[in-house]
């Protein structure tokens, strides 16, 4: 069902990319209505918002009296994203003015509000920045905390808008759940694999396995935005963009993802094993392609077991070798078979591997791989089990991570 959206922009050059973030809430069905600042119209014109919105656009309270605009549009949205939020939109909205239509907006909403920062490394820095962000995300409403990376000339630093996907993602989220983004793993170092290892046979040529990544990013883009220091450690996953203010490492093989994890698990107080980790690999990798008709062509391929990753992170925990990690998460991809169902494999593996939560998906018939939904269980060592429902990875991410935080708590 589409929602009631309103995108406010402000007056900085990533204004350019809210035209792409109206464009991913149209296409997924709701309607929008653009309140740009002033200032942001010197960047994009308000022909274009209009035109993607098919809305009118206006900037003050004055235009369009009869219809108290400054009024209605906060009461009736849905959700105020704010993209991008500039230093002065923060300062204008922390301190409550309504000098325009977009903080008279602000003023008004009964709707989650979603705040998507892009700045100068400096004004993101500044106490006076630091404080107005307190202040917001106090009074409940979401501050997303910027990308790093190129600014506007040749700066670089954190203050970057997010990407828009990534923006819609957690816009969604919202929609899902209103109460799905505080800032509870502020302190927090969380290590996250995502993506499929890829096991060479020579320079060329691999085996390796469907997972995309996407759920192992879903998670790291909610811990993040709930305040942890994460590092994503990606098998594979170039054709994903970086979750904003995560740290990104990148693997190819499962040998060189479990060195990673081994490297990193020491400080981190939550291990999440997203990603899908070759059981074998080739016990020859050929130093030059391998050519058909050769001598040495091949007949068949000889593997050899890799390390298991998760179950090694719980074995150095057992043995007192990690003493920081609180939660291991395992994740387990499951079709069922003449032996029992996917739940009943689920518990089995959660036994088997001992972690503190194991996330159950089904797959097979174009279930849980590639695609943005899912659906499954939530099982805890403790014998707690959950239905995670099917809905956005997004959504689903936002579960495992209050189960995590759970765990960290406790
Ligand atoms: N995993 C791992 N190291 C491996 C294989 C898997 O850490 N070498 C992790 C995965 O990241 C996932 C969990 O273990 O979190 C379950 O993966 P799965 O492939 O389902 O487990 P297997 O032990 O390989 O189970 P199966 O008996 O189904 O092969």
């Amino acid at each position: 069902m589409g929602k009631r959206i309103v995108v406010g922009v402000a007056g900085g050059i990533a204004a350019y990319k809210a035209c792409s973030l109206i464009r991913l809430f149209t296409e997924a069905g709701h309607q929008v209505r653009v309140i740009p600042t002033e200032s942001a119209l010197n960047f994009v014109g308000a022909a274009t918002f209009e035109a993607l919105s098919g809305q009118p656009v206006q900037t003050g309270v004055f235009a369009d009296v009869p219809e108290v605009a400054h009024v209605r549009l906060g009461q009736q949205a849905d959700l105020v994203v704010v993209a991008p939020a500039t230093a002065d939109l923060l300062a204008r909205a922390a301190a409550g003015r309504a000098d325009d239509l977009l903080t008279a907006t602000l003023l008004t909403a009964h709707a989650p509000v979603l705040f998507a920062p892009a700045m100068h490394t400096e004004m993101w820095l500044h106490p006076a920045t630091v404080e107005n962000v307190a202040t917001l995300r106090r009074r409940g409403a979401v501050v997303l905390d910027p990308a790093a990376g190129r600014l506007t000339g040749t700066d670089s630093g954190p203050g970057r808008l997010p990407e828009p996907e990534e923006i819609a993602a957690l816009a969604g989220l919202l929609l899902d759940r209103a109460d799905a983004l505080p800032r509870d793993l502020t302190g927090r170092k969380i290590l996250i694999t995502a993506g499929g290892t890829r096991e060479p046979l020579d320079p060329v040529r691999f085996i390796g396995n469907r997972s995309s990544g996407k759920q192992g990013y879903a998670v790291a883009r909610v811990a993040a935005q709930r305040g942890a220091e994460v590092t994503l450690i990606g098998a594979n996953t170039r054709a994903l963009a970086d979750p904003a203010g995560v740290e990104m490492v990148r693997v190819g093989s499962a040998a060189e993802l479990a060195e990673t994890v081994a490297k990193r698990t020491p400080e981190a107080d939550a291990l999440v094993m997203a990603a899908a980790v070759a059981d074998f690999r080739p016990t020859r990798v050929a130093g030059a392609k391998m050519k058909k008709g050769a001598d040495s062509e091949p007949s068949a391929i000889e593997l050899v077991r890799n390390d298991d990753v998760l179950a090694t992170a719980v074995a150095d925990r057992a043995d007192g070798r990690l003493p920081r990690l609180s939660a291991i998460v395992g994740f387990a991809a499951e079709t069922g078979d003449a032996a029992g169902d996917v739940l009943f494999h689920g518990r089995a593996k959660l036994r088997r591997k001992g972690c503190d939560l194991l996330v159950v998906n089904a797959v097979g018939d174009g279930k849980a791989f590639e695609v943005d939904h899912n659906a499954g269980w939530l099982l805890a060592a403790d014998g707690s089990e959950s239905v995670l429902e099917q809905g956005s990875k997004t959504l689903m991410a936002s579960r495992i991570v209050d189960a995590m935080v759970g765990l960290l708590r406790a």
